[in-house]
């Protein structure tokens, strides 16, 4: 598939571009998979049989990430006190948000080029500067634009098949750029999404700016096909607030959140499991992600610390996501792996 030939239209990939996939400067467009859904990689962990039989003195607990960004750090120095937690996600969401939009090819030629200019200048501290901002933008090159591990929708896709819904409604907790629900929205089309984030950036910046060509591989409910989705034509609400002045009653179809329990001491995770409760229909799916407990996310949230790690963070097993889910009141459907994310599908008992 050719960028070029796509550039400059307003809905740039159709059903022609199924089983492609294209580079653009800042992400991959990942249009495989529209029929061979098994190529769409879910790994089932199926560990667990039982989840009354588990316990925690088994799984042991969640790896947290102790190094803090080096701005979280100099703003407690000068105040002499712990960053508010709603302080701290303004600056993970701003300091994120600039990554999904950078042009890495150039942005990585550039700052190969600034490190041999200060090397010639034999200038070492500019030197560790910007050889650490080349590791930077090399991993995250391989691990968001290359691997596709952040968004990835092949692996999301696989994680939401299957769900019995007509037009459901979609509440997304702590949404940031809404990119899962716009996903589950172009598989299962036609109905709502609320999104709610409390940092309003969210939803005039980070949400706001996701590329309105961005192609959801999803399906047509008109002719049972898979077809193309994009932002602007699905039905969106964003409400900035936090989550615990929600007004809704038990009406939603599906409550999903991606990286928002990991974020929580255990003594809050309840209260958190109950958010994903008090807002489902009966019969409605509550649908987690959470960071893999694994060596090459160990090395992301080292290398790439001034950028994420502004907040509280646990990486988890799926055996430890799944025992917060289950010892909260829910029956685990389907419990496994993505890309960098393990993946549960819940309902409450
Ligand atoms: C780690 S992010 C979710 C991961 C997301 N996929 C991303 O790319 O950043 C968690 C989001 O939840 C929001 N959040 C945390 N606690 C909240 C609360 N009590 N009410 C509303 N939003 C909340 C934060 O502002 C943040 O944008």
């Amino acid at each position: 598939m050719d960028l070029d030939a796509h550039l400059g239209n307003d809905y740039p990939y159709s059903e022609e571009d199924f089983e492609k996939t294209l580079l653009t400067p800042s992400y991959r467009v990942e249009l495989r998979n529209a029929t061979n859904e098994q190529l769409d990689r879910f790994i089932s962990a199926g560990m667990v049989n039982d989840w009354s039989l588990l316990s925690w003195k088994e799984v042991g607990r969640p790896y947290r990430v102790e190094n803090m960004a080096e701005k979280r750090v100099q703003w407690e120095n000068e105040h002499g006190r712990n960053m508010p937690v709603h302080k701290a996600w303004e600056m993970f969401n701003r300091s994120f948000h600039e990554w999904f939009v950078k042009d890495v090819p150039s942005e990585k030629k550039q700052a190969r080029q600034d490190m041999f200019n200060h090397l010639a200048k034999f200038d070492m501290k500019e030197v560790r500067i910007a050889l650490k901002s080349v590791i930077m933008l090399n991993l995250w090159n391989y691990a968001h634009r290359v691997k596709d591990g952040i968004w990835d929708p092949r692996g999301k896709r696989a994680l939401f098949q299957g769900l019995h819904l007509k037009k459901p409604r979609i509440l997304f907790l702590g949404a940031a750029e809404g990119y899962e629900a716009m996903q589950l929205y172009s598989m299962y089309p036609d109905g709502e999404i609320v999104m709610v984030d409390y940092d309003e950036y969210c939803k005039t910046d980070r949400f706001a700016q996701f590329p309105d060509t961005y192609p959801f591989l999803g399906y047509n409910s008109a002719t049972g096909q898979s077809r193309v989705w994009y932002k602007d034509q699905m039905n969106i609400t964003y409400i900035v607030d936090d989550i615990r002045n929600l007004p809704f009653g038990h009406e939603f179809d599906i409550v999903l959140s991606v990286g928002l329990l990991e974020h929580f001491s255990d003594e809050v995770k309840p209260e958190v499991m109950e958010w994903h409760r008090k807002f489902l229909k009966p019969g409605g799916y509550a649908i987690l992600t959470t960071p893999r407990n694994q060596l090459q996310s160990k090395v992301y949230y080292k290398v790439m610390e001034d950028v994420m790690n502004h907040t509280y963070r646990e990486l988890m097993d799926i055996r430890q996501m799944g025992l917060y889910v289950y010892e909260n009141g829910f029956d685990i459907l389907k419990h496994g792996y993505i890309k960098v994310h393990n993946g549960i599908i819940a309902q409450p008992r």
